[in-house]
């Protein structure tokens, strides 16, 4: 598998400021310390409740924000660059000279805000072109209409403005724009999430289509697991500011090893899990990241956490080839489960 972008130790910081003169009394630790590789031509789903740093991973990665420390290599084809760029330390005027800004794009949540409400759909789609490359008149608006066909609109919606269309219809504008720059990579932040259940599955078809035919890479977040079993190939679960769990789709879903994994698989509403297993329920809320608990930042909500966790902080380590998770309990995870909730358990996941 070929690396596109490698993310080493990432950390993002957000300061809280107070008083008259915004002096910074504490941070919110988005990300801290976020180690991941994600590969050519997968969709890696990024998992976990809100709040986790999902949406944070996904700016630090197209470089919307800076993050405080660590590194964003990315392995790009067609820039001009031979070596990997560190993309947090790279100028904005240089991403640009070597080609690098219009390869990684993002999709946002809601449509409504993420387009300009009084731009025509025509100029939305041309700017990012505009802001690459030379271009304009006809061979623009051709470019243009290609790209409305193939998110499976047509011309002539062209001299349209965003509130003339449906949810769908928005979001498939807001695709058209993120892919208008010939991307490699695409964060997918919740793209379905806004949208009518019933038009969700049409959205994520597209996506899986558009994936295959432009040869693109994604990172799809969400905090609904059975749509990352759907679109994902691998999956990245995130808790208070880091990856507790990578696994292949597939392993993921049966053969889990982090306690938190468990809990977000038993809260899937479908109706064996339900009635059958019932559901891990995680006692007490979130804690804030501006003060992540020591050891594991899992240890107050975790039903097996034992003195070790509240003092050591437990690494993300292969538990066997491609799987990794951060738990020192993850060679025992099953017998705990089958324990304290019942065989049933293991074997409905198999
Ligand atoms: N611009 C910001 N300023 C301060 N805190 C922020 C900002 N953006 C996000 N946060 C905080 O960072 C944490 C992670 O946020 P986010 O990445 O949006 O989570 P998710 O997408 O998983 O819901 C949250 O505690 C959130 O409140
Ligand atoms: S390290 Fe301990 S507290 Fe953390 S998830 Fe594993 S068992 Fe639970
Ligand atoms: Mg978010």
């Amino acid at each position: 598998m070929e690396k596109i972008l490698s993310l080493k130790n990432l950390k993002k910081y957000y300061p809280i400021l107070s008083g008259v003169f915004r002096r910074e009394v504490n941070t919110v630790k988005a990300l801290d310390g976020i180690d991941l590789d994600i590969y050519r031509g997968e969709c890696l789903g990024v998992v976990g409740e809100s709040g986790c740093g999902k949406t944070t991973t996904g700016k630090a990665i197209i470089r919307l924000h800076n993050p405080t420390s660590g590194h964003v290599y990315y392995f790009g084809k067609g820039i001009k660059s031979e070596e990997p760029v560190d993309i947090t330390i790279t100028k904005n005027f240089a991403l640009k000279r070597l080609g690098i800004r219009g390869k990684l794009q993002m999709v946002f949540q809601d449509p409504t805000t993420s387009l300009n409400p009084r731009m025509l759909v025509k100029h939305i789609i041309a700017e990012p072109i505009k802001s690459q490359e030379r271009m304009g008149g006809r061979e623009l608006e051709d470019r243009v209409i290609a790209l409305l066909k193939l998110v499976g609109l047509t011309r002539d919606h062209l001299l349209r403005y965003p509130h003339e269309f449906s949810g769908g219809q928005r979001q498939r504008i807001a695709v058209a724009r993120a892919i208008a720059t010939d991307p490699e990579f695409i964060v997918l932040d919740e793209p379905t999430s806004a949208l009518d259940v019933s038009v969700q599955s049409q959205i994520l078809n597209l996506l899986k289509s558009l994936q295959q035919t432009l040869n693109l890479t994604f990172m799809f977040v969400t905090h609904h697991l059975l749509v990352v079993k759907y679109i994902s190939n691998r999956v990245a679960v995130m808790y208070l500011g880091k990856m507790v769990e990578i696994a292949e789709t597939e392993v993921l879903f049966s053969r889990p090893v982090h306690p938190y994994t468990y809990a977000l698989l038993s809260a899937i509403p479908i109706p064996e899990v339900e009635h059958k297993l019932g559901r891990i329920v995680l006692s007490g809320d979130v804690p804030s990241p501006v003060n992540p608990p020591e050891g594991c930042r899992f240890h107050t909500r975790c039903p097996f956490a034992i003195e070790r966790c509240l003092q050591e902080e437990p690494l993300l380590e292969a538990v066997e080839a491609g799987h990794q998770a951060a738990c020192h309990r993850k060679h025992h995870i099953e017998a705990l489960i089958a324990e304290n909730f019942g065989q049933n358990w293991i074997s409905a996941l198999r």
